[in-house]
């Protein structure tokens, strides 16, 4: 089975910190089972969430896979999720629970509770890590029609529980930021048809 965590110890962009700002746009919203330092509502810019990456591990099977999300990048999109500062031991155990085709990847976020300036334009940002489960990796499986999608994530179980678990939990965890995903909420609808 694919495995980025050997690739992903090599992708050291915060070496020599003592803390760094991991950002969560899936289920690191939701299950946050790692220590953090802190944890603050943020975003980030030029990309949008889709559930278009393959779980085999985790919300589904090698024969019958899952689906999670990944980001794909779109211009002039926000994307809402959850920041938190973490010190670089918790990378190791999240290499491993992200290694069916994730790889980090260092993005600018804006932190939601961030002080804005007198000029108005001066949210609060950062440097942050993300898990990117980009197109070229083997477990992506891409863009399906909606309807097909949440059939297959209806249906879909792993290790790590139900698929449709994962979708649920990230729509309610989205409402609670406020935070607004067209996607997602489809899908969500989509869900509660079946
Ligand atoms: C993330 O949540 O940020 C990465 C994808 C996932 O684990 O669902």
């Amino acid at each position: 089975m694919l495995d980025t965590t050997a690739l992903n110890q090599q992708r050291n962009f915060f070496d020599g910190h003592s803390s760094l700002w991991l950002f969560g746009y899936g289920s690191l919203i939701w299950k946050a089972d790692f220590d953090y330092l802190e944890r603050r509502s943020a975003y980030i810019h030029g990309w949008e969430r889709r559930f278009w990456q393959g779980s085999h591990d985790h919300r589904g099977t090698p024969e019958a896979p899952g689906r999670v999300a990944t980001l794909i990048r779109a211009q002039g999109a926000v994307c809402h999720g959850m920041a938190y500062r973490i010190t670089p031991d918790v990378l190791a155990p999240l290499d491993t629970r992200e290694k069916n085709g994730y790889l980090r990847e260092k993005v600018p976020l804006t932190f939601v509770d961030g002080n804005v300036g007198d000029n108005g334009d001066a949210a609060e940002q950062s440097e942050g890590l993300i898990y990117l489960a980009s197109d070229d990796n083997p477990a992506f499986l891409g863009e399906a029609p909606l309807a097909d999608i949440a059939q297959q994530i209806a249906y879909a179980h792993g290790p790590s529980g139900a698929n449709a678990e994962y979708l649920l939990n990230l729509a309610t965890a989205l409402r609670e930021l406020g935070a607004e995903d067209a996607h997602i909420f489809a899908l969500e609808h989509q869900l509660k048809l079946l």
